[in-house]
């Protein structure tokens, strides 16, 4: 299959631009395009084929369920068999943006959009291209993160190309995703709502509205031997991992930087080239490896942002072996560690017990 390539500049843009993108999914076609978290790999969410092209073109398990994105809150209505007031507290205070709900779901989602569930995630972004499009498609739109299964996540249409291309209709270039991370899940099906996916709508800001909010257990874990199994089903799947083995160090930050100049040292003698994870801050204290800035320590949005163009860089060096820094346990530091522990397969190297970075 021949994939499009649609260029839109968000700054300034007309919906005859989104007319045959939006044609494509009203007939069951699937085109990836920018939310402000990552890119989605959107299909009419009520349609059982279209869902089913999703799952193949991503070589997605079928149980791990689509979001379904929407453009206007009264869908809610139409996608969940009740909404409860908090949906509607958390609609006002965080939609259209980056936050993601768990409801039961109406008869009118298939099972093959929820991967077998009764319940439905929803979410309204806040990219004009996102909302334009599911606007003038007239559908609702099932959406995943357009990358392969497995993959970090994708933040430009040049990553969804590397994964994608071939594969489904169209691709929208709307440039960089702004957040760079996927939204925050939060299942309100149960007596406590319970964030299942931790991102840039924090726990701090979900309890002003929603008064009690709990982590599931699955979203703190640090180590591979927990056995917790997490309440979204995507979330145990193995995710954002690079071609290399990736280890994150944790101690102080110059131990933090001795022992990974040390390491690539020693992997340099083997003939076997170092991937570093570093920041604006220490990226010029490493003597060796090949360092890749990810973003600044003192502005976590640019680490959040660039985490998965970073991991992906990786794959094109022929590094054999990556370090890590750690990120600072703050609101959005626990969703970056969330996607970096993830990627890492939980191997932290832990120097000393007093972290410093
Ligand atoms: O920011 C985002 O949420 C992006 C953009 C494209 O909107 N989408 C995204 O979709 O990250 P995806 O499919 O990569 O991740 C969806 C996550 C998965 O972990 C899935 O298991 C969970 O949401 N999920 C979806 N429906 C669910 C449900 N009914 N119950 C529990 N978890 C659900
Ligand atoms: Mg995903």
């Amino acid at each position: 299959m021949k994939t499009e390539i649609v260029k839109i500049n968000r700054a300034q843009f007309e919906d005859f631009e989104l007319f045959s993108a939006a044609e494509r999914l009203r007939v069951g076609g699937l085109v990836a395009f920018p939310t402000e978290t990552v890119y989605g790999l959107g299909g009419n969410a009520f349609d059982e084929t279209a869902a089913a092209r999703i799952y193949a073109a991503k070589g997605r398990p079928s149980d791990n369920p689509l979001i379904v994105h929407i453009a206007d809150t009264e869908a809610l209505t139409e996608l969940a068999a009740e909404v409860p007031e908090a949906a509607y507290r958390l609609a006002e205070a965080f939609w259209p943006g980056p936050l993601t709900m768990i409801l039961k779901k109406s008869d009118k989602v298939p099972k093959a959009t929820t991967g077998g569930l009764n319940t439905v995630a929803i979410r309204m972004p806040a990219d004009e291209i996102a909302s334009a499009l599911i606007r003038l498609s007239g559908v609702y739109v099932a959406a995943p993160s357009a990358n392969a299964s497995g993959r970090p996540s994708t933040t430009k249409a040049e990553h969804v190309i590397e994964d994608l291309d071939g594969k489904i209709d169209m691709i929208i270039d709307g440039g960089a995703s702004e957040i760079g991370l996927e939204s925050t899940i939060v299942d309100l099906t149960g007596e406590v709502p319970l964030i299942l996916r931790p991102g840039y709508i924090n726990a701090e800001q979900l309890a002003e509205v929603l008064g009690e909010v709990r982590f599931d257990e699955a979203v703190l874990k640090r180590s591979a031997s927990e056995n917790i199994v997490a309440k979204a089903p995507g979330m145990k799947y193995r995710h954002y991992a690079p071609k290399a083995p990736l280890y994150i160090v944790e101690g102080k930050s110059d131990e933090v930087i001795r022992y990974i100049n040390a390491e690539a040292v020693k992997n340099a003698a083997e003939g076997r080239i170092t991937g570093i994870l570093a920041t604006e801050e220490t990226k010029k204290n490493y003597t060796g490896g090949m360092v890749f800035c990810v973003g600044e320590r003192a502005n976590a949005a640019s680490i959040a942002a660039g985490l998965f163009d970073t991991l992906r860089s990786f794959d094109e060096t022929g590094v054999s072996v990556i370090y890590s820094e750690s990120f600072a346990d703050n609101p959005l530091g626990t969703a970056i560690m969330n996607r970096l522990l993830k990627a890492a397969g939980y191997h932290i190297i832990q120097l000393k017990q007093d972290e410093d970075i």
